[in-house]
């Protein structure tokens, strides 16, 4: 071995125990705090050019069709963003959209949260049937059983909070029932823990029982779209 070969394989010994150092130190905090996060900006034309492959899922300008897709068209740009990141970093359940996060840029997940916040949302051909006990749920919330009223952090029309701070919480209007179910079950199993905004859903959803995930989930879904605040 050279001197130069084996400075090499030293630096990189002493580098894989660096990154490896820095990977636990990482662990023991391993979420994102999303609290007074700076909003996101992207470029909306970019991300119509770069969503080509996501519309096949999505549907025409981000109105999936298929139920378990979910609708993206006029979410929070912020919101789209860090789920995006989530997905990069593998901390949402396996699924389709694993693949697909991988190789993107941070340049690509700002400007594709950017064109599909910029979305006309449209109504689906057959939207849900409207639940009278998801609507009080969701208004009022159950005291008895601890659950909160979703309408303190998705709106009272559930289409998001008028207050850029809080940019990375939802719009649930309009937002397909067989998806909303499957999240929330993801929530209350403790399935997604990537950020502080994971950890106040997990609370709220640890309250859920299923039926009440599925009048919730209709009640939303019956909802006619329209952007978020
Ligand atoms: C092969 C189908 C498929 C393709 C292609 C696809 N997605 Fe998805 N997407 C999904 C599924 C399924 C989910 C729900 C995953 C889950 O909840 O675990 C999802 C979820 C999402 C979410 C989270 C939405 C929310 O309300 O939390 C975002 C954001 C998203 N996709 C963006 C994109 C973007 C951007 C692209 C293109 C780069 C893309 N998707 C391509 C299937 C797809
Ligand atoms: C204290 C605030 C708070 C309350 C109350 C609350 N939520 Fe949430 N919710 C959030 C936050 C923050 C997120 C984003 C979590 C993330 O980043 O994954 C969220 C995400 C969601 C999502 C995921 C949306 C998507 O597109 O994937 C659903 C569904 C949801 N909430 C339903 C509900 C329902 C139903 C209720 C009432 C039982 C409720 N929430 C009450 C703060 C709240």
């Amino acid at each position: 071995m050279t001197s130069a070969t084996r400075c090499l394989s030293v630096c990189l010994r002493a580098g894989v125990l660096l990154l490896c150092a820095d990977s636990a130190a990482l662990h023991a905090t391993d979420w994102i705090d999303l609290r007074g996060a700076t909003p996101v900006h992207g470029d909306a034309a970019a991300g119509a050019s770069k969503a080509t492959v996501c519309v096949a899922c999505h549907g025409p300008n981000g109105n999936a069709i298929v139920p378990a897709f979910p609708r993206l068209a006029g979410q929070h740009a912020d919101y789209l963003y860090w789920e995006l990141v989530n997905f990069k970093r593998g901390t949402r359940p396996q699924s389709p959209m694993t693949a697909q996060a991988a190789n993107l840029s941070e340049a690509d997940m700002r400007d594709l949260a950017a064109y599909f916040a910029a979305q006309a949302p449209t109504a689906d051909a057959a939207p849900a049937s409207p639940s009278d006990r998801g609507e009080v749920l969701f208004h009022n919330g159950d005291p008895a059983r601890g659950i909160p009223p979703c309408q303190g952090c998705h709106g009272s029309d559930a289409s998001g909070i008028v207050d850029a701070r809080f940019g990375s919480w939802p719009s649930l209007r309009g937002q397909h029932a067989d998806y909303v179910v499957a999240r929330l079950r993801d929530y209350r199993d403790g399935k997604l823990t990537d950020s502080s905004n994971d950890f106040v859903m997990r609370g709220v959803a640890g309250t859920l029982d299923d039926e009440s995930i599925a009048a919730l989930a209709a009640w939303v879904a019956s909802l006619p779209p329209t952007a978020a605040h």
